[in-house]
């Protein structure tokens, strides 16, 4: 017999998997391709590497992974182990090419890099010729690349397009105010296009590059200590500024700094390792100067899992 509530019962299961699309010719499952896109009316290139899960047809999520001043997008890839399938199997990842290897907003804000349109265009090329969740986009980067992904987080029409955010010793220039500045007060300009924005941040509390404690004056900017710009982060998504402190586990030298409540718990945190510089985390050498006692991929990873737009 026909029956109304079978016919529609297939319509409540979640999609999952979307139209087959074949990878382009010359990319394969495991690898890592260079891509050109003309965007702003200049030629930009970012890598991409295929997760070893790809099968161009269910639907999958997008890591992107922007590199620190004066490095590379080759540098991120090694530095950030996006594409290590030990800490990600399921998720492509894409490491963009910046102008002049830095980023907008880092202390130069009319150089030219239209990188927010940058983005946005690689994520236009990326929905329209792999299988994407348009649901799980995720971004990181380190410090020039940190602070440029705050600026994604900060924007009306990325915010809104990209489910979480996990800048690694993050330089958050605040570039509209007059300097010298106060790095613990400073009004920090952030428009996101929806509540409830999800922040993960790492620093090193011996960072003398981008200073945990923030920095009065550089590049003609303002830098706001890491605990104002976490509070801020906090109060801007709806969290009270205090924050419970525990270890992170299997260390001794690194604090999480947990912010919000309830199912909240958690959406702004803030990781400060001790003992470390101007490092992304990881207990092997990956680029940086010194290691850590813990690798702070993997608990990116947990994060962004976490987090999918509605
Ligand atoms: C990607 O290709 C462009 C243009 O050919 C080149 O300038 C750039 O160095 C390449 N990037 C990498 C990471 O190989
Ligand atoms: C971009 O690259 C393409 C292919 O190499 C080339 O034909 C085109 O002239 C370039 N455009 C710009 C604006 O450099
Ligand atoms: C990236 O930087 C590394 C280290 O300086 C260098 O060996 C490599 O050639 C650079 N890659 C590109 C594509 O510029
Ligand atoms: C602030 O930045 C300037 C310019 O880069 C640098 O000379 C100074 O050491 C920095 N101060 C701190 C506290 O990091
Ligand atoms: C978390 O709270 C402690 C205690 O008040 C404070 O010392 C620390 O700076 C706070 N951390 C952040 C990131 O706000
Ligand atoms: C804990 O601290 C001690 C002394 O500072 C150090 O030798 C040891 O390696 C640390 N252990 C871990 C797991 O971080």
């Amino acid at each position: 017999m026909f029956s109304k509530g079978l016919t529609f019962l297939p319509l409540l299961a979640t999609t999952t998997t979307a139209l087959y699309k074949p990878l382009p010719l010359i990319q394969a499952v495991g690898e890592t391709t260079n891509v050109t896109i003309l965007s702003s009316g200049i030629n930009r290139t970012y890598l991409i590497c295929i997760p070893p899960k790809y099968d161009g047809q269910t639907l999958t999520p997008v890591i992107f992974s922007f590199h620190g001043g004066s490095r590379n997008a080759s540098q991120q890839q090694e530095l950030s182990q996006f594409s290590n399938p030990d800490f990600n199997d399921f998720a492509i990842s894409i490491y963009p090419q910046g102008i002049g290897e830095t980023w907008q907003g880092a202390g130069n804000p009319d150089n030219g890099a239209h990188d927010v349109r940058f983005t946005n265009d690689m994520i236009n090329q990326l929905e329209s010729l792999y299988a994407i969740d348009p649901a799980r986009i995720w971004a990181s980067g380190k410090s020039d690349g940190g602070g440029f992904t705050n600026r994604l987080a900060c924007d009306q029409a990325l915010s809104q397009r990209i489910a979480a955010f996990a800048p690694v010793s993050g330089a958050f220039y605040v570039d509209d105010v007059a300097i010298p500045c106060d790095p613990d007060t400073v009004a920090i300009s952030c428009d996101p296009g929806r509540p409830k924005i999800p922040i993960l941040e790492f620093h090193g509390y011996k960072d003398h590059t981008i200073d945990y404690f923030g920095n009065k004056s550089r590049k003609g900017a303002c830098v706001p200590s890491i605990p104002h710009w976490a509070q801020e982060w906090a109060a801007r998504d709806g969290l009270s500024i205090a924050n419970a402190t525990t270890e992170l586990p299997a260390t001794n030298d690194t604090l999480i700094y947990t912010f919000g409540l309830g199912e909240d718990t958690g959406l702004v945190t803030q990781v400060t390792d001790l003992n470390l510089g101007h490092d992304w985390p990881s207990l092997v050498d990956v680029g940086d100067a010194q290691t850590a006692d813990f690798d702070a991929t993997p608990i990116i990873m947990e994060f962004f899992k976490k987090h999918s737009l509605a």
